[in-house]
């Protein structure tokens, strides 16, 4: 497996040297000015990476926005194979992660050696693959999707070319009943999405009758089956501000919770409970890695930083590519205030 995350030189400024009375926001807004350079964050960050970020939006949204953005530096604020992703797209810029560590269940599930061989045993299948996974196995597949998208692009796909679906099998599965594709699935998971609990989750919605219900497609067909709605981060916010209902419950990463709460204010906003009848099951480890602090010093320092390979880099482009040149209309932009 290649790091594509290369840490600080020595010298580079660590947490202990901040004064401890730094006003972090002030000083990243400073930084972003003075090196022209643009923040990303996912929905699943904490509220104060949203709160301060230039877009919060969805893989498909942040994938856009990196494609698009002139600045010279891009603080991502999400995990590795995102910032991955922005690195793909604009080989000439710095791209920033905070945290090296910030990776994902799903890219894990998924090494390269043994997705080349997945690859190596089906070959007249078409490998679409889900942004979810490293640079190494994005280059060995034929098309990128999104939970945005994915649907979308496998209608483009003509109805006798066998495929193969990676790395989510929740996902798949999905996709699988929304498409009728007869698609072979690779069995990785998404460790935040797997931990709902759907007997908890019929016990809430009877006590709560009125709300609807919406989730992520890498919940379980268990969580699947009960819910009003399915989608992206980004689709779900839209349903939970725009469908006509007071009381959702949620079932995918909390921290989408923040932009529902300041977005519509006068709705009550539910989260999806795990085994044990709590909510904190659905907080990404990975995501939480990055703070305001990490933030700073990735921008001060430079670093950590992602850096691909050339060769590497062109294969995992031309996936990527078809990705965004397949996806339908770009939907308006989404910014963090
Ligand atoms: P989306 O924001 O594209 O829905 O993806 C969710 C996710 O799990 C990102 O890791
Ligand atoms: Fe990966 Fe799941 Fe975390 Fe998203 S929420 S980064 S899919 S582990």
């Amino acid at each position: 497996m290649i790091d594509t995350v290369f840490d600080a030189e020595s010298g580079a400024l660590t947490a202990d040297d901040l004064d401890p009375l730094i006003d972090l926001e002030a000083e990243i807004s400073r930084v972003r000015r003075e090196k022209n350079a643009v923040i990303l964050a996912h929905y699943y960050q904490d509220p104060d990476i949203q709160d301060i970020a230039d877009f919060v939006g969805d893989s498909l949204d942040l994938s856009r926005k990196a494609a698009e953005t002139d600045a010279d530096i891009i603080a991502f604020c999400g995990v590795k194979f995102m910032a991955e992703g922005a690195k793909i797209l604009n080989p000439g810029k710095t791209v920033v992660l905070p945290d090296r560590e910030a990776g994902c269940s799903l890219e894990d599930s998924c090494q390269p050696d043994d997705f080349k061989a997945f690859r190596d045993a089906h070959p007249d299948h078409t490998a679409i693959t889900y942004i979810n996974c490293s640079a190494e196995v994005k280059a060995l597949s034929d098309i990128i999707v999104t939970s945005s998208n994915a649907a979308a692009i496998i209608d483009q796909i003509p109805k006798d070319q066998p495929i193969l679906f990676a790395p989510d099998k929740h996902l798949g599965a999905f996709l699988r009943r929304k498409t009728g594709r007869d698609m072979t699935l690779w069995p990785g998971t998404c460790i935040v999405h797997e931990q709902f609990n759907e007997r908890e989750l019929v016990k809430l919605a009877t006590r709560h009758p009125d709300a609807k219900i919406t989730a992520h497609p890498e919940c379980p067909e268990s969580i699947l089956r009960h819910a009003d709605h399915i989608g992206s981060t980004r689709s779900i916010l839209e349903f939970v501000t725009t469908e006509n209902a007071s009381e959702f419950i949620v079932a995918t990463e909390q921290h989408l919770m923040h932009q529902m709460q300041k977005a519509a204010p006068d709705r009550t906003f539910i989260a999806a409970p795990g085994a044990d009848g709590g909510c904190d099951c659905a907080n990404c480890p990975f995501m939480a890695l990055n703070s305001l602090e990490k933030l700073y010093l990735a921008m001060v320092n430079e670093a950590p930083r992602i850096e691909i390979p050339e060769d590497l880099r062109t294969g995992a482009l031309a996936p990527l590519q078809r990705m965004l040149d397949m996806s339908p209309l770009k939907p308006p932009a989404r910014n963090a205030a």
